[in-house]
């Protein structure tokens, strides 16, 4: 498929989504969200992809912060349907793919460029990136799940701090924060990514997709983690990667794993 604003690229197991408007910052619009959803989807429904890398394009930003040119005259009802829509197509989405998900941060990752890592299954990033929360600098809130999701991520007191001061934090404090798993030269982030990539592919994408299931309903509410966790462990007896995985374990072989 081709898109404006974004690349799409498969390789080996591995499909990287880069946001490509460079000039911008790669800052989210209308269309670009819209086109991601459909990148997320397609990768997610073919089964050959394993692993979704998405990063920006340029050594500058991962992504600036939703597109302030797009939202700057809007009224109460649109801005509640912007971040509504926004959250529906592309970050809650992206939280809830059963296909797991690296933000491979190399700029700049603001506003909902940090809320779009945050809804990544987890994040690497360069040593140039600076990460925030600006919007009460704009006098708004995030609206894309950053109050939620980068609280449950560094805790109250740090989410607070970031969003209250609209400060920006580097890829050392962001490490010491929890906020990125990993940090990596620039030059180096796309490959080291995708060594994380490759160890995943080892092992079964159907207990994968059940893992990501459990640890997802850890933050929903009126649900209970455990017992999601309970039933989902139960349903892997009756996978076929799960007596592939077993019966490789006792006759001492690496699984090969149909995804089944
Ligand atoms: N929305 C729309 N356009 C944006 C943008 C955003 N969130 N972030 C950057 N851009 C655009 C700039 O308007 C500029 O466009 P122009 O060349 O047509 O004028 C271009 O990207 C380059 O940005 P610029 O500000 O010139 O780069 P810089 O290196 O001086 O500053 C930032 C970089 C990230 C500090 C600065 O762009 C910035 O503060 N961006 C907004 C961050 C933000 O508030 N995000 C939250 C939005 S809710």
């Amino acid at each position: 498929m081709n898109y404006e604003n974004i690349l799409s690229e498969f390789d080996s197991g591995i499909t990287t989504i880069t946001i490509n408007r460079p000039k911008k910052l790669n800052a989210l619009n209308k269309a670009t969200i819209a086109e991601l959803h459909e990148a997320f989807k397609a990768a997610d429904q073919d089964k050959s992809t394993k692993v979704i890398i998405i990063t920006g394009s340029g050594n500058k930003a991962f992504v600036a912060g939703a597109d302030i040119s797009e939202f700057a005259d809007f009224d109460v009802d649109q801005g509640e349907q912007l971040a509504a829509q926004g959250q529906e197509l592309l970050f809650d989405y992206v939280q809830n793919l059963s296909t797991p998900v690296i933000a491979a941060i190399n700029g700049f990752a603001l506003g909902g460029g940090l809320e779009l890592a945050l809804a990544c299954h987890f994040r690497v990033a360069s040593s140039n990136a600076k990460m925030g929360l600006p919007e009460v600098s704009l006098g708004l809130i995030p609206g894309y799940g950053g109050t939620q999701r980068l609280t449950q991520l560094v805790g109250k007191g740090r989410a607070m701090e970031m969003i209250m001061t609209a400060m920006m934090v580097d890829a050392n404090q962001a490490l010491a924060y929890g906020l990125i798993n990993h940090l990596i030269a620039q030059d180096e982030l796309l490959s080291f990514c995708e060594s994380i990539a490759r160890k995943i592919m080892r092992n079964s994408s159907v207990a994968i997709k059940a893992a990501i299931k459990a640890v997802n309903a850890n933050y929903t509410d009126g649900v209970n983690g455990y017992q999601v966790e309970v039933k989902a462990f139960g349903n892997c007896f009756g996978t076929a990667d799960f007596t592939e995985g077993t019966t490789a374990f006792l006759e001492k072989r690496k699984a090969d794993f149909p995804g089944e």
